[in-house]
């Protein structure tokens, strides 16, 4: 029998355990990652700046996410693939939160969804989680609005975070990512909620930690200040393309 992947109910379990969360956007990825020990994988609508090269992830549709969430699924056996609703499809209402989930579900076989905001999507989270659906939260810096709205800057704002991520608690979320919070709000976020925290760039007293792929590989050419390159990827990648047409040109490869 096929070994089950990682519920939400056993990460919710997680809290005060360090882990790590990567986001992974195909098939070779996913694998590379479920691999190297990573159970939990988010397909992150970051793939609208990192593999379609827009410069937001405002574009990024449900087709989008739908396509590489399942690409993620199919290259993996037993991570906890959690997808992005992307913007623009759960602002409108309750029921289009839902059809939106329930696809990512149902066609990209996700295992649960992520939406940004806290207290001004807490129904929306509740409607989603009704349907049956394990709903991780993320608040803080919010890519989806920020460039039409509170821009890049860490979030330091105590009582509305703290407010944001009671309400996400509250309506059921399995877990929250904190992006760019103030680290020592993360910290006394963190010991007050029974939900783990996942944090990027917002210290290290987080439950968890998220790193989008290409900023952990060295893949993209402009990174945020927080990021760390674990494996230069990139270079690797120049290397081989190097090698090969150099083989091409002189005639080295193919073999006879
Ligand atoms: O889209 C994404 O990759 C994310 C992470 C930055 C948490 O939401």
């Amino acid at each position: 029998m096929a070994e089950r992947r990682i519920t939400a109910a056993a990460i919710r379990k997680r809290k005060g355990t360090p882990f790590p969360v990567m986001t992974a956007y195909d098939a070779a990825f996913g694998r590379i990652a479920e691999t190297a020990g990573i159970d939990v994988i988010l397909v992150g609508d970051s793939l609208g700046m990192v593999m379609l090269g827009y410069a937001s992830t405002t574009r990024v549709e449900l087709a989008d996410m739908e396509r590489h969430g399942s690409a993620v699924m199919r290259g993996t056996s037993r991570a906890h693939v959690v997808v992005d609703l992307p913007f623009g499809s759960y602002e409108a209402s309750d029921e289009a939160a839902v059809s939106a989930a329930v696809r990512l579900i149902k066609y990209g076989g996700a295992s649960s969804v992520k939406l940004e905001g806290g207290v001004r999507v807490a129904e929306r989270i509740a409607a989603i989680v009704r349907a049956g659906i394990p709903v991780m939260a993320h608040i803080g810096v919010l890519p989806q609005t920020a460039g039409i709205g509170e821009g890049f800057r860490r979030d330091v704002r105590r009582e509305a975070l703290l407010a944001d991520a009671r309400a996400v608690e509250a309506v059921g979320a399995y877990a929250v990512v904190f992006e760019m919070v103030d680290a020592p709000i993360a910290r006394d976020l963190t010991e007050t909620l029974t939900i783990p925290t996942i944090g990027i760039g917002s210290g290290p007293h987080c439950d968890g930690q998220v790193l989008v792929m290409h900023d952990a590989l060295g893949l993209y050419p402009d990174p945020p200040p927080f990021a760390r390159v674990f494996a230069d990827v990139a270079k690797t990648a120049e290397a081989g393309f190097r090698a090969y047409a150099d083989a091409v040109r002189t005639r080295s490869f193919p073999a006879e």
